[in-house]
């Protein structure tokens, strides 16, 4: 549903992505793996058109690189930034409600069927979110980019900074959310919870794909983790 072909992004003079190619099939979990600073939240943004991208972006056969990012959106393709971006003195209920696309027009995601993938946003949502646990706040918003029934949802490294209980929380949630058809394109760093959740990994290096393959493959190969994942 998702196909990137030689996607190129620029901050500036410098040349972050350098011919990226990757895809994401219908109701799949893709993960992008990488160190610090490889181009993957840069791969995310020109997808969303957030960073010019130059090259290929293809979406249900449809060609969206450099569509506005409210476009892209509405296209079908939800986006959770490394930053989350929750408006912390709104409540839960009312960062829900900004994820829809039109006030009051609901897709296949109800607030009760978000409060039931996580009964914590449930019992708070009077609550403002900006009190909310960093875990909480990364739930928040990911069940705000559901609410505007994407078919396929970017998630930048939602796991950062979270207690590994909460990590297996967010693996869970995931796992629900393909589970209702939605693909997920994935970005970690950490294998953890790409490994587990995933059927197909990439791994970025500088700015490309240096490693395409099943999750048993990359756990099969030393030396791809060794050279590009390791810190
Ligand atoms: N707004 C910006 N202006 C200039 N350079 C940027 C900007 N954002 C990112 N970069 C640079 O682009 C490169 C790729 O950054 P990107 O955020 O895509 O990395 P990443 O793989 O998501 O890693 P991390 O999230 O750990 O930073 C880095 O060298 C970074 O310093
Ligand atoms: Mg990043």
């Amino acid at each position: 549903m998702l196909e990137v072909r030689n996607l190129h992004a620029f901050y500036g003079k410098s040349h972050i992505l350098h011919g990226v190619d990757l895809s994401v099939g219908e109701g799949e979990i893709v993960a992008v793996l990488g160190r610090n600073g490889v181009g993957r939240s840069t791969t995310c943004k020109a997808i969303m058109g957030l960073v010019p991208p130059q090259g290929v972006v293809r979406y249900r056969g449809r060609d969206i690189a450099g569509l506005r990012p409210d476009l892209v959106a509405r296209a079908g393709i939800g986006y959770v930034p490394e930053d989350r971006q929750i408006f912390p003195s709104l409540t839960v209920r009312q960062n829900l409600e900004l994820g829809l696309k039109r006030a009051g027009v609901f897709g296949r995601w109800s607030f009760d069927d978000v409060f039931a993938l996580f009964p914590n946003l449930a019992s708070r949502r009077q609550t403002a979110a900006g009190v909310l646990s960093g875990g909480e706040q990364q739930m928040l918003a990911i069940c705000r980019t559901l609410m505007g029934d994407p078919d396929l949802i970017l998630v930048d490294e939602p796991t950062e900074g979270l207690a590994p209980k909460l990590v297996e929380q967010v693996a869970t949630l995931l796992a629900e959310v393909a589970r209702r058809s939605v693909a997920i394109l994935l970005v970690e760093q950490k294998l953890t919870i790409a490994l587990e959740i995933s059927r197909r990994l990439y791994v970025m290096g500088h700015g490309r794909i240096v490693f395409e393959g099943a999750p048993a493959e990359l756990t099969g190969n030393s030396e791809v983790r060794r050279e590009w994942l390791e810190v």
